[in-house]
């Protein structure tokens, strides 16, 4: 069997948008944004606001099951945090040993501890040792920090200190998210520990699906960037849509953006929507080219409602995107509701 997840991404694959790409179907799983544990115990209504599955089941909407991720390098504050966590019933618990960000490599966490193996070890067990054994206890990594000499001592000091399963993340911190993923590294992961790893790290298409399983020997695969690329993209790998992304899918892309917008508004403050799109459309034009017209149109709305209008215009056209008043005014045409294919780069670049 062949398990997909949906990658934690902090800042972007927050609830909302997990709840939208879990929907399409296709994913076993996914990974909540990292909840950062310092020196306190989080209340409850931490989860309740940032894992709002825990309110269901520890599921999606859609039914997918979702896990806690949490990013701290302090023993007992994680085993305390990770208790209260517990407590909630998520899908289960995964900690973070690959976060590049300055912030949080600053104080020693994410995946500064990849120079550390006998503390990701220390914080595993307290964890481990701190949830009820029902709770499955996972950790994800990265291959080190500048570079991979110690990748196998870190996954042998997490699986010994009970980690059930590993994600790895083919790259080191050092690597950001440059192509390409060391896939091969994690089949000499997988060989050396002995709890089921998943692999993931550059798959952004069916192809670079089969690649990596072939070159990483694993079944399982994460995806991140990909999924939000390419909706579809589980699908597709589950041959449940065809294999490649095409420009009829486009008014079911924007079918998707609409229902992202409209869960915005109704749950997150006003100011943050109109940049949500947005961030999803940048990646959505590695796909669809009609994403970069649509971004394009709707560059200078900082009102959702007004986006979402140019969207839903857009779907009542089948696809054609109605011109923005400012390219509108600048070509001296009179009917502000023209529509053009998104595909159509004549006219953008006549008024670029
Ligand atoms: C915007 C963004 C935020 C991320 N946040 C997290 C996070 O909260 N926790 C984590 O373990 N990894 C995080 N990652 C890393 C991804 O989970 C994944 O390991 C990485 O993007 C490689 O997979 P991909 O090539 O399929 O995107 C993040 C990546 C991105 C691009």
């Amino acid at each position: 069997m062949s398990r997909l997840f949906l990658a934690p991404m902090e800042g972007l694959a927050d609830y909302v948008l997990r709840e939208v790409l879990t929907s399409t179907g296709g994913f076993d799983g996914c990974v909540s944004e990292f909840v950062r544990v310092t020196g306190s115990v989080l209340p409850e209504r931490v989860y309740e606001r940032d894992t709002p599955e825990v309110l269901h089941g520890g599921r999606t909407p859609g039914g997918t099951p979702m896990v806690i991720q949490l990013l701290g390098s302090d023993p007992e504050w994680m085993a305390l945090n990770a208790a209260q966590a517990a407590s909630l019933s998520p899908h289960g618990l995964d900690l973070n040993f690959g976060c590049p960000a300055k912030v949080v490599n600053r104080h020693g966490g994410g995946a500064m501890l990849l120079a550390h193996p006998e503390q990701l070890n220390r914080i595993v067990s307290s964890v481990r040792a701190a949830v009820p054994a029902g709770i499955a206890v996972t950790a994800k990594m990265r291959l080190g920090v500048s570079d991979t000499s110690l990748a196998i001592d870190c996954a042998t000091a997490l699986a010994e200190g009970g980690a059930a399963s590993l994600v790895v993340h083919a790259r080191t911190r050092d690597h950001g998210y440059r192509p390409p993923a060391h896939w091969e590294w994690i089949a000499r992961i997988d060989d050396a520990v002995d709890v089921p790893v998943t692999a993931n790290g550059e798959v952004w298409t069916v192809a670079d699906w089969e690649r990596c399983r072939a070159v990483s020997g694993c079944a399982d695969v994460m995806i991140g960037r990909g999924a939000v690329s390419d909706p579809f993209l589980a699908l597709r790998i589950r041959g449940l849509m065809e294999r490649t992304s095409s420009g009829e899918e486009w008014p079911a892309v924007l079918g998707l953006l609409a229902d992202y917008l409209r869960k915005l508004q109704a749950r997150v403050a006003a100011r943050h929507e109109h940049g949500r799109v947005k961030m999803w459309l940048s990646y959505l034009k590695r796909t669809w080219p009609q994403a970069a017209e649509l971004h394009a149109a709707i560059r200078r709305l900082h009102d959702s409602r007004d986006i979402l209008d140019v969207i839903e215009r857009a779907q009542a056209l089948g696809g054609l995107i109605p011109m923005p008043a400012h390219q509108h005014a600048a070509l001296g045409l009179a009917d502000p509701a023209t529509p053009r294919y998104l595909a159509d780069c004549t006219v953008a670049g006549a008024v670029q």
